[in-house]
């Protein structure tokens, strides 16, 4: 059964105060969500239009550990087969606990367990529109399709998904490994150059395939190693577009090896219309973050880089 909150602070700590009022698999949902959480300890700004609903369940007493931690990838994949039904897009797994559309964040996945009990909370950003500051990284359903959805039905579609699956989970060893193979098919990270956060140490290497464990490989030192979690940090680079040392193809190439980039286009009184178009396009077609900076002549471009590389958390990029 659905519940929605016009406002809870948020719908995960609701549920772990509040579950002995609740069956499993009840789904608890709000529309506004003040003290909304992500993962490690992060805030997740949660807008009206958002779906955003936390559901508990028991573990089954035959349950190992090693499977507990496939449950934050059996939730994605049970979020993209929902989405899937709605709408043909390429929606993508980013291991272990992300949505990605049109390599932007759709949606996130917290899992927590107390004792024999799971809580997975969940933020899709469906109806809402994304505030500016964070529009190069995160994206909503209804920015590409342009059509509105039902919040409740939506959810309860997912909630059921994820029930079956995991059922089937729990029931046959075999269907890990056809779930294994449909989430590696939509794999964001596969061949991109990644930093591993694990607490004390960054890892920097290539991902490859989420293993038959459920952790992400990665080439690391000319070996390939499994890692069960961490933060993972794509390597990000500020470029900037009207750079002659640039071509296209350079930016393409980059993107294609996996680093995130976010393309500068500075607009001086020289610039024409044209160009700015093609800048536009350009970054439209691939997917590209970007950021247009209009320029004073006296500005100086590259203290506005340095900055850029602040805000973002990237380096520059001079080939
Ligand atoms: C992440 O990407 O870090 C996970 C985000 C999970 C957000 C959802 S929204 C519903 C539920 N309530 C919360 O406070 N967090 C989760």
């Amino acid at each position: 059964m659905l519940y929605s909150f016009e406002s809870l602070n948020s719908t995960s700590d609701f549920l772990k105060e509040n579950f002995k009022n609740y069956n499993e698999f009840d789904i608890i949902s709000t529309k506004i969500q003040p003290k909304g959480r992500g993962r490690q300890g992060s805030t997740w700004f949660s807008e009206k239009g958002m779906a955003l609903f936390t559901f508990y369940f028991n573990l089954p007493s035959h349950i190992k550990v090693d499977d507990i931690t496939k449950i934050p990838i059996i939730t994605a994949i049970s979020i993209i087969n929902t989405l899937k039904n709605m709408e043909n897009l390429q929606f993508k797994i980013k291991w272990s606990n992300d949505i990605y559309l049109n390599e932007k964040k759709l949606g996130g996945i917290l899992v927590e367990q107390i004792e024999n009990k799971i809580f997975i909370g969940i933020g899709l950003n469906v109806n809402n529109s994304i505030p500016e500051e964070i529009k190069n990284i995160a994206i909503s359903l209804k920015n590409v399709t342009n059509n509105n959805y039902n919040l409740e039905n939506l959810i309860n579609s997912i909630v059921n998904n994820f029930k079956d699956t995991f059922f089937n989970f729990c029931k046959n060893k075999h269907v890990w490994r056809d779930l294994l193979t449909e989430i590696n098919k939509i794999n964001y990270l596969k061949d991109k150059n990644i930093t591993l956060n694990i607490g004390n140490e960054l890892i920097e290497g290539i991902a490859k395939n989420i293993d038959i464990n459920g952790n992400l490989e990665i080439l690391y030192n000319g070996k390939i190693v499994s890692f069960s979690s961490g933060e993972v940090l794509k390597k990000r680079f500020i470029i900037n577009f009207d750079s002659q040392k640039f071509t296209t193809n350079d930016i393409i190439d980059l993107k294609n090896k996996g680093f995130d980039l976010i393309i500068i286009l500075f607009i001086s009184a020289h610039i024409s219309q044209k160009e700015i178009n093609i800048f536009d396009d350009f970054c439209k077609e691939h997917y590209l973050k970007n950021e247009k900076i209009f320029l004073n002549n006296s500005e100086n471009i590259n203290t506005y880089l340095q900055s850029l590389c602040k805000k973002y958390n990237a380096q520059l990029h001079t080939l």
